[in-house]
């Protein structure tokens, strides 16, 4: 009988893409390949292929590292060579995997909202350091997506009163999941940009809108492919809903009440003179831990 690493097979060629109907119910047969071979023919680079085989075998990526060389049951061969076919074709892990980590927590995400970017959270920690002392704030997160930025807050500060705000109730669903599953108290709605606000106001806007100039290349590249369009582009030159959020503000904030948006790395600029004009004072930029101008403020009138 040969042994485990006898039939180790040689990885010239990735994992062939598996059969269309992966049988789950062969989840007891024995297959012939080891976690090591498996990610080391997955023709993907080894920390994506563990992150997709944990996943799969609910082993965590240390397990996994030391793990012995036996074969793995079928159906979990199966099960990642559908993973890593579709991580080849471009697929974002986040989607594949149905989970992002945001701020130390874990968030479900589907093709419905943004993938959650470690940038936003210097927005998040902005925001938490602008509510300071304040008591029982009211919190205002437009453009919720996954709901991140609205579940951290939430959680960060439980005097808080966070809502949410969206355009889609696909995201607003996932959102609402999130808020669920970690114990967030949100008030969510379904909302274009303030319509659905009536005269609320709040302490704190925390926007992380679309951004990005609908004819940049990068739409067409890489993972934000298989992003939803609505979540990454405002379909024009990419200031438009920076400018509609920082427009409508001054009706949605209590007086001294405060903005933050997240934009793009050469929007600083144009995002200031857009808080200015609709009144803000104090107005700056952030720049996250590489250098870049990501987030600005800027605070109403007492
Ligand atoms: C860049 S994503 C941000 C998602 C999430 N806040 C985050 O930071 O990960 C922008 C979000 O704005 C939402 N959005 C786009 N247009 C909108 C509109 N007119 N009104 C409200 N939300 C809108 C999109 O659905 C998407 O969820």
């Amino acid at each position: 009988m040969p042994s485990p690493r006898s039939i180790r097979p040689s990885c010239s060629q990735p994992l062939p893409n598996p059969p269309s109907s992966v049988s789950v119910t062969a989840a007891s047969a024995g297959g012939s390949q080891s976690p090591g071979d498996l990610i080391s023919c997955s023709g993907l680079p080894a920390s994506e292929a563990r992150i997709l085989l944990a996943h799969v075998t609910g082993w965590s990526r240390t397990e996994l590292i030391t793990a012995p060389q036996v074969p793995l049951p079928e159906a979990q061969e199966e099960a990642f060579a559908t993973l890593a076919a579709r991580r080849r074709a471009g697929e974002p892990i986040a989607y594949l995997v149905g989970a992002r980590e945001f701020y130390g927590r874990r968030f479900k995400v589907s093709p419905a909202v943004l993938i959650p970017r470690p940038e936003t959270e210097l927005l998040v920690d902005e925001g938490l350091a602008a509510l300071g002392a304040l008591s029982a704030p009211r919190v205002l997160d437009l453009g919720t997506g996954s709901g991140a930025i609205a579940v951290t807050v939430a959680l960060e500060r439980p005097d808080a009163h966070v809502t949410a705000a969206d355009l889609s109730p696909a995201a607003l669903e996932i959102a609402r999941h999130n808020g669920r599953v970690q114990g967030a108290r949100i008030d969510w709605v379904e909302s274009d940009w303030y319509a659905a606000l009536g005269a609320r106001r709040f302490h704190l806007v925390l926007a992380n809108p679309p951004y990005v100039a609908a004819d940049d290349p990068h739409l067409n590249q890489g993972d934000v492919r298989f992003e939803p369009r609505g979540a990454l582009t405002d379909g024009g030159g990419g200031l438009g809903a920076l400018r509609t959020v920082i427009q409508g503000a001054p009706a949605h904030l209590e007086p001294a009440g405060m903005l933050l948006v997240e934009h793009g790395y050469d929007q600083a600029e144009a995002v200031r003179a857009a808080f200015a004009a609709a009144g803000f004072l104090g107005v700056r930029s952030v720049s996250d831990l590489a250098g870049i101008e990501r987030v600005t403020r800027g605070v109403l009138p007492g």
